[in-house]
């Protein structure tokens, strides 16, 4: 299975066009980098945009999902106790068609595409993953996004019978999300019901999770039963915990350090020795394509 991406597909087929491009004026411009003398034993800059899919068993047996446990093996472990069929979805808020709908509803003729994207999370560690999903702007365009919504909040599945981890209470349960509304109907963000060609796996937020790739994983909500559209910026999960270290926008950003610890680098889980510094990219590589959203915002205060 995860052969077939690293054989026969190649990065023109996987990869819309404007991202394969920017690839190559981000590779250009990692060229300089070299010139200026990254020393030895760091990764080559040009690893920094790899689209080389993570293995499935990494992909799959390194998580986060904290409402499984905080360890990195505890999602594969816990999650195939979650129930997702049926599973449903609240649309409410700022609609023309608010409704509690099935997920299969849901999927229902939306074009299911392929999406190749970078994962970076704030941890420093980073996976390249084969989605497959929908653009969340269909679905919007769908339920009628009303004049004056500004925002769309998510909320995961709380069901502590099912989910060990809640009994600890790190963040306030039910974990939640947030995008700006032009965020939300950007074309890189999308539903995802899949990986690999496959169903999505528990662990990695089945039935359907969100997937923001200029965004530090966290933003990237995993099994979602609650979507509403409003007004008013929405409390997020690690916001909520600590606004100094986990903003609002989460946008990647190199030159915004965390409080403990720098951005500069990140290690691709799977990619051995040489993939432990790899240079991170402004907005995860997708500058080009989603800068002028935040185009004259002080993007280390509104981080
Ligand atoms: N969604 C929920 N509901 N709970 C979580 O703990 N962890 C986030 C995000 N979505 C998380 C979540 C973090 S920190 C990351 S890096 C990604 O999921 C990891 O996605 P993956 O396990 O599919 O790689």
């Amino acid at each position: 299975m995860a052969n077939r991406y690293k054989s026969d597909l190649t990065r023109d087929e996987v990869t819309p066009r404007d991202v394969y491009l920017n690839r190559r004026q981000i590779m250009a411009g990692a060229g300089s980098l070299l010139g200026a003398g990254l020393v030895a034993g760091q990764a080559r800059a040009e690893d920094a945009w790899d689209l080389t899919p993570t293995d499935y068993e990494d992909a799959t047996n390194y998580n986060n999902f904290y409402e499984f446990g905080t360890d990195k093996s505890d999602p594969a472990r816990h999650a195939g106790q979650m129930t997702t069929e049926p599973w449903s979805i609240e649309i409410d808020g700022m609609v023309d068609n608010p409704g509690t709908y099935s997920f299969e509803d849901v999927v229902a003729g939306m074009t299911i595409e392929e999406r190749i994207y970078r994962l970076r999370c704030v941890e420093r560690w980073s996976m390249v993953i084969p989605w497959s999903g929908f653009e969340l702007a269909d679905l919007l365009e769908r339920v009628g996004v009303q004049d004056g919504a500004r925002y769309v909040a998510f909320e995961t599945l709380a069901r502590p019978e099912e989910m060990p981890g809640l009994r600890v209470p790190i963040i306030e349960w039910p974990y939640r999300e947030g995008l700006r509304l032009d965020e939300a109907m950007h074309p890189l963000t999308i539903m995802a019901t899949g990986m690999y060609d496959e169903p999505l796996p528990n662990q990695n937020g089945a039935p359907i999770r969100l997937v923001v790739p200029w965004k530090y994983g966290y933003k990237s909500i995993k099994s979602i039963v609650r979507i509403t559209l409003t007004d008013e910026q929405p409390p997020t999960a690690w916001n909520t915990y600590s606004a100094r270290e986990y903003g609002f926008y989460s946008n990647v950003n190199p030159e915004r350090s965390h409080p403990r610890w720098s951005q500069q680098f990140e290690r691709r889980v799977g990619g051995g020795l040489f993939a432990n510094n790899i240079p991170t990219l402004m907005f995860n590589g997708y500058e080009e394509e989603v800068a002028h959203l935040y185009e004259g915002m002080d993007l280390i205060e509104f981080h």
